[in-house]
């Protein structure tokens, strides 16, 4: 089963963004979060294209970029222009999410869609055998070093059996609260992909603590 840590750049030091992508390129972190928040969908606005693309420039990891914006299908263009190799949107935000997979995949980007922990599971079901990851908020979109919300696992446990019914072959990333408390619990419930913020940057080894996540 595939195992990726995926480090969000949101609680790095931004004063060193050089550093923390040499750290990130050094680990056994597959790809790089990268969360981008408009202050409409989300309370809170983090960065934007300048910010990906020195991202691009200096780590050798995919840039898994993670859409908190209204209207996201006007940007993909320039979020691909700007290095994104993963686009996830949130369902919540787009009229019509198929049209909206289709645009990112005729970028040549990885589509990825996803939910706040507000929203059924079921929504997804016309979509996971469509994207390429699913994306289950384990918080509430918006802010880095929130509490996990347990009742995750009952939502993960559902997608995964739909993703089983319906024959797909997306991965599950969750995203919010996760670190070494909850990493190797998540894995045995069968998710593929830990966006880890506050828990990766926020620790003095962030090396050390990607590797631990991995192996929980
Ligand atoms: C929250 C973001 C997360 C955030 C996670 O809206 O989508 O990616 O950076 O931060 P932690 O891991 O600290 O909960
Ligand atoms: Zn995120």
């Amino acid at each position: 089963m595939t195992r990726i840590i995926s480090p969000s750049l949101l609680s790095a030091d931004f004063g060193n963004l050089h550093a923390a992508c040499q750290m990130i390129n050094a680990s056994e972190a597959e790809w790089l979060h990268i969360d981008v928040m408009d202050g409409v969908f989300v309370p809170n606005i983090s960065f934007g294209f300048p910010i990906i693309e020195a991202a691009k420039k200096h780590c050798t990891k995919p840039l898994d970029v993670h859409l908190m914006i209204i209207h996201p299908e006007k940007y993909i263009t320039r979020f691909r222009e700007a290095g994104a190799d993963i686009l996830t949107f949130h369902y919540e935000t787009v009229e019509n999410p198929l049209e909206v997979i289709d645009l990112i995949k005729s970028e040549g980007v990885r589509v990825g869609i996803t939910i706040n922990p507000n929203m059924p599971v079921s929504v997804l079901e016309p979509y996971v055998d469509k994207v390429d990851l699913v994306l289950l908020m384990t918080v509430y979109a918006g802010y880095g070093g929130q509490t996990f919300i347990e009742e995750s696992y009952n939502r993960i446990a559902e997608l995964k059996e739909m993703i089983k019914f319906r024959n797909a072959h997306c991965v599950i990333e969750v995203d919010g609260g996760v670190g070494l408390q909850n990493a190797s619990k998540l894995f045995d419930c069968g998710v593929n992909v830990l966006v880890a913020g506050s828990a990766v940057f926020n620790t003095t080894n962030p090396i050390r603590t990607i590797h631990d996540l991995l192996k929980s």
